[in-house]
């Protein structure tokens, strides 16, 4: 009797190891179809935003370190360097509102965007590159 459990719960714990190793195999398959999945429908230009840099070296550079860490990245919910579509309606609001809502803040915006040293001057010249729009000055 005692020989029949044993045998039992050694071939239980067999089956109760195989099952998570399968369900973990299943699951990391079912995570990387997924994944391919996210990959292939993300839109065409997101690494083209990732990419494009202001033309001025300097400006380059102080984007790389502000603007760039949410305006590039969909999950911050901030519009997106060239995406003109997101940039209309805000550029709509005119260069003072976009200007005000830059340096003093704007919901998930933190002011002047997190450069403390941008002129006005810079940051208007940043939200241009990043709209693709030219601003009223
Ligand atoms: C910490 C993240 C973050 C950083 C850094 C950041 N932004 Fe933003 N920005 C946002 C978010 C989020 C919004 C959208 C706010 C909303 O409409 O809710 C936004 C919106 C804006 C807007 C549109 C405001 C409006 O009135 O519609 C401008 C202009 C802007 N950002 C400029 C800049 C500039 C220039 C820099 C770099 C100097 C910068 N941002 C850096 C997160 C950021």
């Amino acid at each position: 009797m005692s020989r029949i459990f044993r045998f039992t719960a050694a071939q239980g714990a067999t089956t109760m190891f195989r099952i998570p190793v399968l369900t973990i195999a299943a699951l990391a398959l079912l995570a990387g179809a997924a994944c391919g999945k996210q990959e292939a429908a993300a839109p065409a230009d997101s690494s083209a935003t990732v990419a494009a840099r202001p033309a001025d070296p300097a400006l380059a550079e102080v984007y790389d370190g502000s603007c760039k860490l949410c305006h590039t990245n969909p999950a911050a919910g901030a519009p997106l360097s060239g995406d003109r579509k997101a940039w209309a309606p805000r550029v709509a609001q005119g260069t003072d509102t976009l200007l005000d809502h830059t340096i003093n803040g704007y919901q998930g915006m933190p002011p002047m965007g997190m450069c403390m040293q941008c002129s006005e001057e810079e940051l208007i010249a940043l939200i241009e590159f990043m709209s693709g729009a030219k601003l009223d000055q």
